[in-house]
């Protein structure tokens, strides 16, 4: 069974075919990706429109790109009739620009072998996931091939639980439940239980998202944007120092009684932070000051995290723990986790997504599909019922 796969949720467009072979094993025959991290750059953050203007330039060229690594396009010799292209104006008319290459893509190339179209249909920007939603109602109506509406958030946490096998090649491990994923990404911050059955959202943020903060973070120091890797860099060489930190940040909601996030104090508390450094402004941070400043943003941010994890796990009895989303990157989120889940007074297994795949890709919205068909839980929709939800839940 072949799927091919469709992200553009958020900065990067990605197409991705896989293949579930009869082993249960799932083979990636093709990835391919954009990221506009250097259009948004420049502005410190992400603008919708200008996000979906890119997603619509790139995702025909890529889709084109992941099939012929999977060797799946052979070129056609009959073009399309009237009515398939008039169906394609019809279903693009917010997309004008992908009309014309939509209907050049169809008449140069065949049906290709895909049995299920699977694309992220929220929660994201949603100018930037109608460009993904209204590719895969035009593939799916042209080439008459059943399309897979997806959760984003449900492909970050199935990501962290596929094992490599070998290069193009994972499993699906077998999970002990009830499961807990820390979903930590630009636009999330969630805590969900999973009983095998169904997703409990348990707590979330009130304010930004964890990578939000760390991007606004990163810009007050002058990193450019994403600031995640970058604050993770400073505060990685502040902490080969062994100095003890001046700087200490709050702990914002640690101790409330449920398990809801706020990280818009911590990013003001380093505003003022900043400000009283520089005298008001009037001078610039060196450098050790701007690691010490991320490695106290860093320490704030983890402990907070893992104190409101580790007593979910302990209230409702989890037995295995997901990072997903891209703050899962995160190199002192995953130790710090790690020696936590050791010191625990029971065993914990623990599922990071390999770093490369926490970011978002459509390889993770593929192998969601997979995990949907393996559970005969797969939900498939007429592509004119197919829409984007910029706030969909899990
Ligand atoms: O999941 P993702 O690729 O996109 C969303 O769905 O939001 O996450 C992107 C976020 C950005 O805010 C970025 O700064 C953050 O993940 N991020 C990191 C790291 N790598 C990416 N944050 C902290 N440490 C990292 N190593
Ligand atoms: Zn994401």
């Amino acid at each position: 069974m072949n799927i091919l796969a469709i992200e553009t949720s958020c900065d990067e467009t990605g197409i991705a075919i896989l293949s579930l072979q009869d082993d249960k094993k799932i083979k990636v025959l093709g990835n391919a990706l954009a990221s506009q991290i250097d259009l948004h750059a420049q502005y410190g953050g992400v603008f919708p429109a200008m996000a979906k203007r890119a997603h619509a330039e790139k995702i025909i060229p890529l889709t084109i790109d992941a099939l012929t690594q999977s060797s799946f396009l052979n070129l056609s010799n009959s073009n399309l009739g009237e009515e398939n292209r008039e169906k394609i104006s019809s279903l693009c008319h917010k997309e004008q620009e992908m009309i014309e290459p939509l209907i050049e893509f169809f008449n140069n190339y065949q049906k290709p072998e895909i049995d299920y179209i699977a694309v992220t249909v929220g929660p994201g920007l949603e100018p930037a996931l109608w460009v993904g939603v209204n590719t895969a109602k035009v593939l799916g109506a042209i080439w008459n091939i059943p399309i897979i509406p997806i959760n984003h958030m449900e492909g970050h946490i199935v990501t962290a639980v596929i094992k490599e096998e070998e290069k193009d090649l994972y499993s699906l491990e077998k999970l002990n439940l009830p499961s807990l994923s820390l979903l930590v990404s630009g636009g999330h911050t969630e805590l969900v239980l999973f009983d095998g059955l169904e997703y409990q959202k348990i707590g979330l943020t009130r304010d930004d998202a964890v990578g939000e903060a760390f991007d606004k973070v990163a810009r007050m120091l002058g990193l450019s944007y994403p600031g995640g890797p970058a604050i993770s860099k400073l505060a990685a060489l502040y902490r080969l120092k062994s100095l003890e930190n001046p700087i200490i940040l709050p702990r914002p909601m640690m101790y409330s009684s449920d398990y809801d996030f706020s990280f818009s104090g911590i990013k003001t508390a380093v505003l003022y932070t900043i400000r009283d450094m520089t005298d008001g402004n009037t001078r610039e941070l060196n450098s050790e000051e701007k690691e010490s400043i991320a490695c106290a943003f860093e320490d704030a941010v983890v402990e907070v995290l893992l104190h409101k994890t580790f007593k979910a796990i302990d209230e409702y009895g989890v037995q295995s723990l997901i990072l997903g989303g891209g703050v899962a990157s995160n190199t002192f989120l995953r130790e710090s986790v790690s020696k936590k889940a050791e010191n625990f007074d029971r065993k914990i297994d623990l599922y990071f997504p390999k770093p490369i795949l926490a970011t978002d890709n459509a390889l993770m919205i593929g192998v969601s599909a997979i995990w949907q068909v393996l559970q005969d839980k797969i939900k498939t929709s007429a592509p004119e019922n197919l829409v984007a939800d910029g706030n969909l839940s899990l």
